[in-house]
């Protein structure tokens, strides 16, 4: 045998060894299961829908690692307000009785969103009804219901353009006027529940420098104008190709106002964005995405820091997992265990 045919050999023997290797899943790290609630010196969150109340997994799972609850689509105009203009808050009030009856703070989610316009503010018969009226009476019926549960409200949801351009036009905008659809939900929801926390909440604010510079400019403007609004809400539905450190400057800008900061709505997809076709570099990015998003957080002033909340318990349960069934945006894997997600916040958490 020739000198390079017993190397070949050799090389041809050693990468057999080592496919077989690689082909042996890396031994996943154990991911440190400590209960989220006793470890953040703030309330945590995590979305629900009413359905989820009646999975003793679900809730278990819940209980264990969360202190506060928002409606993940079940106290929007979408399931509350009827045809007929009646409200019904049958779900509403299940998952305000599960938060009460376990001490969980509840968050409502939302009041006033342009991709909620019901039939019953369409058809209005403003002979009858102003619309101004009409839509401080629902505010008004919605906060007063759940006053002295719910900790907050996000009051307007996702006010600015996605190309960042500007205000979003809306139904409620094109009635009442930018500044006046604002003005009439915050008051209403003010005289309603003068102890709630009143926001307004908006998405890829960390990856559209545009979207943030106008989201920012609108809150200066309603802050200007006497508008009650006293909270942020920074949505963070994030795809894992997002480059470290925007999370970070995001928060710290908004921050910028003194207002507590709501981290309102976070997954991060490992099927959206760049890194389609990697991943294990998507899943690498998302780790450290949600470490950062707790590390971020958790720097904030204490006063500030009115909650860290994810878009679903599993990644079963999450609105991303529905539309396409590859991804896995959560903290806890679809069958309730912690991942490096999870891990990652801990570990923010424990470094702190
Ligand atoms: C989504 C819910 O997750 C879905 O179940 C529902 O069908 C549509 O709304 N930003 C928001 C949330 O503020 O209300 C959206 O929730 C996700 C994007």
């Amino acid at each position: 045998m020739t000198e390079l045919s017993r190397r070949a050999a050799l090389a041809s023997g050693m990468s057999f060894a080592l496919a077989a290797c690689s082909r042996q899943p890396a031994a996943a790290e154990p991911v440190d299961g400590a209960p989220l609630k006793s470890l953040a010196p703030f309330p945590v969150g995590v979305a629900v829908q009413a359905a989820q109340l009646g999975d003793p997994a679900w809730t278990s799972l819940a209980a264990t690692h969360f202190t506060q609850l928002t409606a993940e689509w079940e106290m929007k105009m979408e399931y509350v307000v009827q045809a007929d203009g009646s409200f019904r808050f049958d779900r509403a009030d299940a998952i305000a009785a599960f938060a009460r009856d376990r001490g969980m703070r509840l968050f409502g989610h939302t009041l006033v969103w342009y991709a909620n316009e019901p039939e019953a503010f369409v058809r209005l018969d403003e002979s009858r009804q102003s619309f101004a009226g009409a839509l401080a009476n629902y505010v008004t019926a919605m906060v007063g219901r759940y006053r002295g549960l719910a900790s907050g409200w996000d009051v307007i949801n996702e006010p600015i353009r996605d190309d960042g351009s500007g205000p979003r036009d809306s139904l409620w905008s094109r009635k009442l006027g930018q500044v006046g659809h604002f003005k009439v939900a915050f008051e209403a929801a003010r005289a309603a529940d003068p102890q709630a926390v009143l926001f307004t909440n908006d998405y890829h604010l960390e990856s559209k420098p545009a979207k943030l510079a106008s989201y920012m400019r609108l809150i200066e403007q309603l802050l200007a104008e006497g508008v009650p609004l006293n909270g942020i809400g920074c949505q963070t539905h994030l795809d894992a190709d997002l480059p470290a450190g925007a999370i970070t400057r995001t928060l710290k800008a908004l921050a910028g106002f003194g207002l507590p900061i709501h981290l309102s709505e976070l997954d991060v997809s490992v099927v959206g964005g760049g890194l389609l076709g990697d991943r294990a570099g998507a899943e690498r990015r998302q780790v450290a995405l949600y470490g950062e998003a707790m590390d971020a957080f958790a720097a904030l002033p204490q006063r500030q820091q009115f909650a860290f909340t994810v878009w679903g318990l599993r990644d079963g349960d999450s609105w991303l997992t529905r539309e396409n069934a590859r991804d896995a945006p959560l903290m806890f894997d679809s069958a309730g265990r912690p991942k490096p997600t999870y891990g990652a916040v801990v570990k923010a958490l424990r470094g702190r």
